[in-house]
């Protein structure tokens, strides 16, 4: 028998989202009755749009004929789809070149994957709450040491983010070497201001840090002049990686498509001090672990910025942000103190005080039948809090907000 990778035993549950998933298939079996309203994982529901769809058709029907078929495409994506990108990022202001792009498969596999070209020792920073595979990677790699009784990882460095703190978590005290921002935020809702984003980069200018910075919600932002993209940001260049995805700006979870931003000037250094270029280290992974994401998706993706395209993928996100608003006014009216949901498909909750996030989602699922996400599934200082989507038909979203204030009304 062999040995198994002995961190894998670290990790302290299942991933929550299939946890979550468990309970509520258990409900459904004992409650057949019950007509299950799921706001837990952000998962789209609204069907891919005309134009992307034609073009994803067309991208197929190049498949199927001899003189336009395509054997494996370049390992970070088709030349069309790079620029296509680079040029929607110097549309907000960011200054991004094709040749910095790596498309995907998705960001979870991204965020989750990234880690790998950093040495073991290195100190990793990370905001509490916190989507889950940020921490669960470094784990599964050897980083950490073992979870306490609140499921804190030795040698971690959290980062709570709270109400407290008006979501904007303070700067670590000390050196730490990576350092996870997600903006919009997953789980919280919260957009990290400007003047925030540009401390953390002069904190990782100073301490030689790189920050991982997960945007994968940026195109939920509403509010003019907040940043969508960490290459905004003066300085950030050089000490900055980014994460963004077709999945939930464009309806592709189940397509399947997303992009990495590593710039050229962005360093790590080798045991003896000198320099190393981030971008060739993970093109390096990119192209031994990774063959591309298919033509026809690709070309599904590139359609999200042509004019019909991105019209279209707007009128979802309208959709979407008119259910966020839909939740947070139907909260707030219920007397829950909600957070987030303005810029962000999140809305966070708080739960009624003496009450756990698990029993919260317990008694919602119960007495609602409306499944979330309990707070603490991302983290210690989750604890209290609970997650709802806004991806949703709006008559459930209607529907679960009136069960709510029915049944769970504070
Ligand atoms: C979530 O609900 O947090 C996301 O759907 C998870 C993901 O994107 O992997």
């Amino acid at each position: 028998m062999p040995r198994i990778n002995p961190h894998y035993q670290k990790l302290r549950a299942g991933y929550l989202f299939p946890e979550i998933g468990k309970r509520v298939r258990n409900f459904a079996t004992a409650h057949p009755e019950a007509r299950i309203i799921r706001l837990g994982i952000g998962d789209v529901v609204l069907p891919l749009p005309a134009p992307i769809v034609e073009a994803m058709k067309a991208g197929a029907d190049e498949m199927g004929s001899q003189d336009t078929f395509r054997g494996y495409g370049p390992e970070q994506g088709y030349e069309f789809l790079l620029e296509a990108i680079a040029g929607a990022y110097h549309a907000q202001g960011a200054n991004v070149a094709a040749e910095e792009i790596f498309v995907s498969d998705g960001s979870k596999c991204d965020t989750a994957n990234i880690q790998e070209i950093f040495a073991l020792d290195n100190v990793v920073a990370l905001t509490d709450p916190v989507y889950p595979v940020y921490v669960d990677t470094n784990v599964m790699a050897g980083r950490t040491g073992e979870a306490d009784d609140c499921g804190r990882y030795a040698n971690l460095v959290y980062l709570p983010t709270t109400a407290e703190n008006g979501f904007d978590p303070a700067l670590p005290v000390g050196h730490v070497d990576i350092i996870y921002l997600c903006s919009p935020n997953n789980p919280t809702g919260a957009v990290m201001a400007r003047a925030s984003l540009a401390r953390w980069v002069a904190y990782a200018r100073k301490e030689g840090a790189v920050i991982l910075f997960d945007a994968a919600y940026e195109a939920f932002i509403r509010e003019p002049g907040l940043v969508h993209s960490i290459f905004e940001i003066p300085g950030s260049r050089d000490v900055a990686i980014e994460f963004r995805s077709f999945s939930k700006t464009a309806g592709f979870t189940g397509t399947r498509c997303a992009f990495t931003v590593i710039p050229r000037e962005l360093c790590g250094h080798d045991a003896s001090g000198a320099p190393v270029p981030l971008r060739g280290l993970w093109n390096r992974r990119h192209t031994t672990k990774f063959n591309g994401v298919s033509y026809p998706v690709q070309r599904a993706a590139v359609a999200v910025f042509s004019p019909e395209g991105s019209r279209a993928v707007q009128a979802n996100i309208d959709y979407t942000m008119e259910n966020a608003r839909i939740i947070r006014e139907g909260l707030a009216a219920a007397g829950y103190r909600v957070y987030g949901g303005e810029n962000a498909p999140y809305i966070w909750l708080r739960v009624p005080a003496g009450v756990t996030s698990w029993d919260f989602f317990d008694r919602l699922l119960a007495e609602a039948h409306v499944v979330g996400t309990p707070g603490s599934g991302f983290g210690n200082c989750g604890e209290g809090y609970f997650r709802l989507s806004a991806f949703g038909l709006r008559e459930n979203i209607e529907e679960a907000i009136e069960r709510i204030r029915q049944k769970m009304h504070l």
